[in-house]
């Protein structure tokens, strides 16, 4: 009986910690590793080696209507001109925690 009531506990535990856990919530260290790998190749420090102006500073988000995790994972996900696209390579997860890093590090001006 006393072990009946243990397991029915546990349990109970580990469902309330899941459900407390923000199971989609953008992980932007896990954002920076993804930008690391796929990213920072054109963007190193949030320039842009092919097209210097649309570099990824808040200045140029704001001026190309980039300065949304709505936008970012639109043209992470689908590309532009030379950039690719990233839908088959990353997951959804990693598009929209590379997009909440791109905007984190737009607002600290990437130091
Ligand atoms: C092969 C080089 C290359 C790679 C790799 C690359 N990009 Fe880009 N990126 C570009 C180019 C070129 C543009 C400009 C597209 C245009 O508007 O013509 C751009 C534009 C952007 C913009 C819009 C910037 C602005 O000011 O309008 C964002 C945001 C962005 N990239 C994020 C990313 C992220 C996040 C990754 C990694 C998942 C990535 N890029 C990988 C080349 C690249």
């Amino acid at each position: 009986m006393q072990k009946l009531l243990t397991l029915i506990l546990l349990v109970l535990l580990l469902l309330t910690t899941a459900l407390t856990l923000p199971v989609s919530a953008a992980d932007t260290a896990n954002g920076a590793e993804v930008f690391s790998v796929h990213c920072a190749g054109c963007h190193i420090n949030g320039g842009n080696i092919v097209r210097r102006g649309k570099n990824l500073k808040k200045k140029a988000l704001k001026k190309y209507g980039m300065d949304s995790i709505e936008a970012i994972t639109s043209i992470v996900s689908n590309g532009k001109n030379n950039m690719s696209a990233y839908k088959d390579r990353l997951t959804e997860q990693q598009i929209q925690d590379v997009a909440a890093y791109v905007l984190e590090q737009a607002d600290k001006d990437w130091r």
